[in-house]
């Protein structure tokens, strides 16, 4: 069932679990998330950034594969296609006309009052078309889709004025998480993320799932964390195995056997962020 991101993040952080932003990169990738989340009854949200969604395609390609996906796989599930760094405001009103249920405006690198004017013009329109949205405030650091940041923790009044000025549905504030590998322990501001879940009382979004210890997924989720975004980890554990495979099978040259070769190892990543968010059974 293609859903927007509302109820799933308003239930998980009501009764303090997260839900898994898995982003996809392709048709076996959306299939094997969708196997697995199913496979645990958890809702899940399919994260797509605009490289991946221009890798695939179109914002069209990649709703009509999804549904497509739900109908012959018999995935009853809630899922969310949800756009992951959108740019600009033209690009979350593209995904939203395609069919897109949620999207991220990502105007962080532009003054407050700029993210708080280009957010409040995406929100107007995804709410017409019943579509949630993710804002996001600081810098989170690393490199995604080939932009590099450096990190800028979020300020706690930056955040209360955009929230209240734009009605977004759940916020990513930068309190230290890196996208891709963490050069040593993340430096995550757990005090900032609190005071937030009491100031803002939404759901907050956590950039940069992979590589974060367990005890701090944890706790992050205590202070209010309900969405989880993870990329990396998938892409390490798939291509890992891929070039296992490979190496021990020279003469192979089916596609579907290559791209195969990483299910297991990407399940086994899937179902373990499952099981440590606590978002199994809840729907
Ligand atoms: P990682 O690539 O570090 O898992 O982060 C994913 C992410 O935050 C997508 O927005």
């Amino acid at each position: 069932m293609l859903v927007n991101a509302k109820k799933m993040l308003n239930d998980a952080l009501n009764r303090q679990y997260a839900i898994c932003q898995f982003n996809i990169n392709n048709l076996e990738w959306a299939r094997f998330i969708l196997e697995e989340c199913q496979k645990y009854n958890t809702p899940v949200i399919l994260g797509v950034s605009e490289g991946a969604t221009k890798y695939m395609g179109g914002y069209k390609t990649v709703v009509n594969m999804v549904k497509g996906l739900i109908e012959d796989l018999n995935i009853t599930i809630p899922v969310c296609i949800h756009l992951d760094h959108g740019s600009s405001i033209e690009s979350c009103k593209k995904a939203i006309d395609a069919g897109y249920t949620s999207v991220m405006i990502d105007a962080s690198r532009y003054t407050l009052e700029e993210n708080i004017k280009m957010t409040k013009e995406v929100v107007e329109y995804a709410k017409k078309n019943r579509v949630t949205v993710e804002a996001e405030i600081g810098h989170i650091g690393g490199s995604e889709d080939g932009i590099e940041a450096d990190i800028l923790y979020a300020e706690v009044e930056d955040c209360v004025k955009l929230v209240q000025e734009t009605n977004i549905n759940f916020l990513a504030p930068a309190l230290g998480s890196v996208h891709g590998f963490y050069k040593g322990e993340p430096k995550l501001n757990f005090e900032r993320m609190q005071e937030l879940k009491e100031k803002l009382k939404m759901p907050l979004v956590l950039h940069g799932g992979t590589g974060i210890p367990d005890d701090k997924v944890k706790k992050a989720i205590e202070c209010g964390i309900c969405k989880i975004n993870i990329n990396t980890e998938l892409q390490t554990a798939w291509s890992e195995a891929v070039r296992k495979y490979l190496f021990e099978n020279f003469d192979v040259y089916d596609p579907r056997k290559i791209i195969k070769a990483g299910e297991k190892a990407m399940k086994e990543v899937i179902s373990m962020k499952i099981e440590l968010v606590g978002s199994a059974n809840k729907r």
